[in-house]
């Protein structure tokens, strides 16, 4: 096991930005940044043990800083908060009070506001030991950033195993009850990025209900996925039944017991013999198959763009706050907010 930290440039109001790389003794490697707690690649080798980066994302900082990365908001694999997912028209209560979200998408709030934790530089503290590697990446969120109530002191570890286990798991504490939905938004691409995403198979066994929603907002309503585009609970191609060219964007309820790391997804794909398993804590995950997904030319290479990867988002249901009937979101003073996410790569 190694991990080696390095400069990696500097915010546009001059903070300092670290590269982190944690590797094991199989061919596996992860690159990681403190600025948004990126994760800036995923290298794996394929059945013939040629090791390629399977996610979306770039070698230089700058990259993600540029006003079009912005413009273009894809979240490459950053820490999403404090809210991941849509808070509709960033409006809910929280003891009869209403709070006002920053609006950043259409008429809604989305992913944690204008400046969420993917655009925040975090305190980084690297660790290692035998088997295990990783770094311990902290901020703060001040009462009142983006809407939010409450002081935040939130923590999130990467760690990467010996066995091919890359762990994200996620702490927070508040000093006023406020809202907390975290997540990672990798788009992974098992080919290397040498082809889209659609002959990429996809599994869900406890992926048996999904929340219906209208323009990206929850109706409420949960639905069986059997026989419907939803149904991955056995192995199905993303690009078989599509349920619209936009392909999925889709918060899949997880059939599994509260807080127990569990199976939620495999994502696999055959002629590179790579797969994903992730498994997770999270009552739900979106599945976005990167329909919005931008261009990118960096040094006169072109990357990326619609179905370029799949983000398997594991997390609370969109909207949580304006839906009682769903798991909570709120995090009051004394609570601890924990959640665990795994990816095993094999
Ligand atoms: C959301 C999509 C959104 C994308 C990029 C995903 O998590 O589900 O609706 O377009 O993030 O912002």
């Amino acid at each position: 096991m190694k991990i080696t930290r390095k400069p990696f440039g500097e915010t546009k109001d001059g903070k300092k930005v670290e590269l982190f790389t944690l590797s094991n003794n199989n061919q596996v490697s992860i690159t990681l940044m403190n600025y948004g707690g990126t994760v800036t690649s995923v290298n794996m080798p394929d059945k013939n043990g040629k090791v390629e980066n399977v996610i979306c994302g770039f070698d230089k900082l700058d990259a993600y800083t540029s006003d079009k990365f912005k413009a273009d908001c894809p979240y490459f694999g950053a820490i999403i908060g404090r809210y991941g997912n849509r808070i509709a028209k960033g409006l809910y209560k929280i003891d009869g009070k209403e709070y006002h979200g920053a609006i950043n998408n259409g008429e809604n709030h989305l992913h944690g506001g204008i400046k969420g934790f993917d655009k925040k530089v975090w305190k980084a503290e690297t660790f290692e030991n035998k088997d295990q590697v990783g770094v311990n990446l902290s901020c703060f969120s001040p009462d009142g950033e983006e809407g939010y109530p409450g002081n935040l002191n939130v923590s999130v570890r990467y760690t990467l195993d010996s066995k091919n286990c890359f762990t994200l798991h996620y702490e927070a504490d508040t000093d006023k009850t406020t809202v907390i939905n975290m997540t990672n938004h990798t788009y992974f691409n098992l080919t290397g990025g040498k082809k889209k995403i659609f002959d990429h198979e996809l599994e869900m066994p406890s992926g048996k209900k999904y929340t219906e929603t209208i323009d990206l907002i929850p109706t409420g309503k949960i639905l069986p996925v059997k026989d419907t585009a939803y149904d991955f609970t056995s192995k199905k191609k993303i690009g078989k039944d599509l349920p619209s060219p936009d392909g999925y964007d889709t918060n899949f309820v997880l059939d599994h017991p509260k807080d127990t790391l569990s199976l939620a997804t495999i994502l696999s794909e055959s002629e590179s013999g790579r797969c994903i398993k992730v498994y997770t804590t999270q009552p739900g995950i979106q599945i976005y198959s990167g329909y919005y997904n931008p261009e990118f030319t960096i040094d006169g290479v072109t990357k990326f763009g619609k179905y370029s990867g799949v983000a398997m988002e594991t997390q609370h249901f969109p909207d949580s706050p304006n839906h009682p009937e769903f798991p909570t979101t709120l995090l009051k003073p004394g609570e601890k907010y924990s959640q665990t996410t795994q990816w095993k790569i094999g």
